[in-house]
């Protein structure tokens, strides 16, 4: 285990172990996209002395959410909400990125500012749910961005990463993957452009790049992280040929310099495992690193074992833990400890209050030892 262990950089940072919280979407915000108190104890809890803790998806721009809950960085109001959350983070010597993310066609009209249709780099069809006020119920057809709205897009992700500056956030993770919206992008199953941002490979990554760009203005290319989910098909996604694709991608991404690439194994269908897929070959990382030279952070379906593994075969530097860090506030601690993990309840993932989100138990006198 002791390859979890060992200090690294990340970006200007300096990480004193290699687990990584996973982007976890919990849906218990407050109307506005407001982050709540009691989102600050869940952080807090799950902050450790130089560990990156990246935040559940937020939406940055109106428009851009598809699940009542969801906290937004779409607003200045928002700012203060989410100032506790990186203080308390910080003041356990931890490190807090934010989750820069758009679905694009996952969501519904109930989310839509103008109570309109969802938007998508094109208008296929798409059997997906949103969640809205009345459960989870089929997204809204999406209409097709039309290319000045692309543009508008890139300024609010520059905009949404001031507002992560002010509200103290150490860097910014832009969501590529998963399905949604610059995954929608990506994949020729969902974009059938024929402007700039549809065609070629170059043109379908270009929506991508260009938020990374903007958010970096903003924050410096150090501090952005870019999340990408090469071969997954959660969210109906497709592509013709998804190793050339996401070798161009990482290609790309490996000549500006990020905090890190952090990519999803194709093991894990979302936030599950897929049964489909081999449970033991990390075909993402595996693809990737010959194409990628900076920091690799690896996620989907890892034990610790298999964590410290991965590191040690060179694949990736440092991998995210999910579903583990739901039920294990002190995920790095219990590792360090070899302690048994505690069990996830996917019951309570989504909505609700402290239970199944603040009321896990720390690693205490009566845990047993692995
Ligand atoms: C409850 C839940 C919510 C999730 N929300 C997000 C999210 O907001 N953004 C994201 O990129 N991935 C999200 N994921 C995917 C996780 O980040 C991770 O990739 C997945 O759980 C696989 O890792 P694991 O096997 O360690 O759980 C979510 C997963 C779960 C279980």
């Amino acid at each position: 285990m002791s390859a979890l262990f060992t200090p690294i950089k990340v970006g200007p940072f300096t990480m004193q172990h290699r687990i990584v919280m996973a982007p976890l979407s919990r849906l218990r915000s407050d109307v506005g996209g407001m982050p709540t108190d009691l989102a600050v104890e869940y952080y807090s809890q799950r902050a450790s002395e130089g560990g990156l803790l990246v935040t559940e998806g937020v939406y940055m721009a109106e428009g851009g959410n598809g699940y009542l809950g969801v906290p937004g960085i779409s607003d200045d109001g928002q700012i203060a909400g989410w100032k506790k959350i990186t203080a308390a983070v910080h003041a356990k010597g931890g490190l807090i990125f934010a989750q820069l993310w758009h679905v694009g066609r996952v969501s519904h009209s109930d989310h839509q500012p103008d109570g309109g249709a969802p938007v998508a780099p094109s208008a296929v069809p798409y059997e997906g749910v949103a969640f809205t006020k009345d459960g989870w119920i089929p997204s809204t057809p999406a209409r097709a961005l039309e290319t000045g709205e692309i543009e508008a897009l890139i300024v609010a992700y520059r905009k949404a990463t001031e507002r992560a500056v002010a509200a103290g956030f150490d860097g910014v993770e832009v969501h590529s993957a998963n399905g949604y919206l610059l995954d929608q992008f990506l994949q020729d199953g969902s974009n059938k452009r024929s402007d700039a941002y549809g065609g070629s490979l170059e043109n379908r990554s270009r929506f991508l790049l260009e938020a990374v760009e903007a958010a970096a203005s903003v924050i410096g290319m150090d501090r952005v992280g870019v999340r990408i989910s090469p071969s997954g098909e959660f969210g109906g996604m497709a592509d013709s040929d998804p190793q050339a694709l996401f070798t161009h991608v990482a290609q790309q991404l490996d000549k500006l310099n990020l905090a890190y690439l952090h990519l999803i194994e194709p093991r894990v269908f979302g936030n599950e495992t897929n049964e489909s897929k081999d449970q033991k070959i990390p075909v993402a990382a595996q693809l990737i690193r010959k194409h990628y030279k900076g920091l690799i952070i690896a996620a989907g379906g890892f034990t610790p074992e298999s964590a410290a593994q991965i590191i040690e075969a060179g694949d990736a530097d440092l991998v995210a833990f999910g579903r583990h860090f739901i039920s294990n506030p002190d995920l790095p601690a219990r590792i360090r400890a070899k302690a048994q993990l505690a069990a996830y309840n996917r019951d309570t993932f989504y909505g609700g209050q402290e239970a199944g989100y603040t009321d896990y138990p720390f690693l205490g006198a009566n845990a047993k030892a692995a």
